[in-house]
């Protein structure tokens, strides 16, 4: 066992101890459906999670995973939207209070690469999901910058972050400083109380 989680366990340590049971999470990026299913179980019968991507093969995924889990039915807690996570609030309930959403920036493994989030869309969806966020509420980032958009996205999103006054949200970065080939790296965001 390591002592320092991994960027994944840790983005699902931080998404567990922010979500309630009957809560409301969003994932910004769905992909292959991996933290749409993780964050329908955590929101439980009661809860809503909202997802989003703009690609039919992400859609179709998630879809499939979701149903993949049959006993679950997880599929009722769960709205998928095909359109960009910088229109959240165009599918959110009226004053909606989110206590948790994800993104894993980048594109979709296995497919087409020319299809990654944008600084400009994903800082915008940041902005209108903090709008949203419950105290103690959190968005977590995944950022993958292996590659040349993936570099230009991490540093329009630090520089971003580290602007959010400290009397609004913490925000942490986690990243290993050690690792070759650029690892993927956290930044999240929380609501103060
Ligand atoms: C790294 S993948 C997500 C992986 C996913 N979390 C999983 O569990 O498989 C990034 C996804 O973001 C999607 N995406 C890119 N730009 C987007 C946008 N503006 N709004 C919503 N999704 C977007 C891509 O289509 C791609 O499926």
């Amino acid at each position: 066992m390591k002592t320092l989680a991994g960027v994944l366990p840790f983005t699902r340590h931080l998404l567990e101890k922010a979500v309630p049971e009957g809560g409301l999470a969003v994932d910004a990026t769905a992909g292959n459906g991996h933290d749409t299913v993780f964050l329908a179980k955590l929101v439980g019968e009661s809860g809503t999670v909202v997802s989003f991507d703009i690609q039919d093969a992400a859609i179709h995924a998630t879809q499939a995973r979701l149903d993949a889990a049959t006993k679950l039915n997880l599929s009722e807690r769960v709205t998928l939207v095909k359109d960009s996570h910088e229109n959240v609030l165009e599918h959110l309930d009226e004053d909606p209070l989110v206590h948790g959403a994800v993104f894993n920036l980048g594109y979709l493994p296995g497919s087409d690469k020319s299809v990654t989030t944008t600084p400009s869309s994903t800082i915008r969806a940041v902005e209108h999901l903090f709008s949203t966020l419950a105290p103690g509420g959190v968005i977590v980032l995944v950022v993958y910058h292996g590659h040349e958009k993936g570099k230009v996205e991490r540093d329009a999103l630090i520089d971003f972050v580290r602007g959010i006054p400290q009397e609004e949200a913490h925000v942490l970065e986690y990243r290993f400083t050690n690792q070759r080939n650029n690892p993927p790296f956290i930044v999240a965001i929380e609501r103060r109380g």
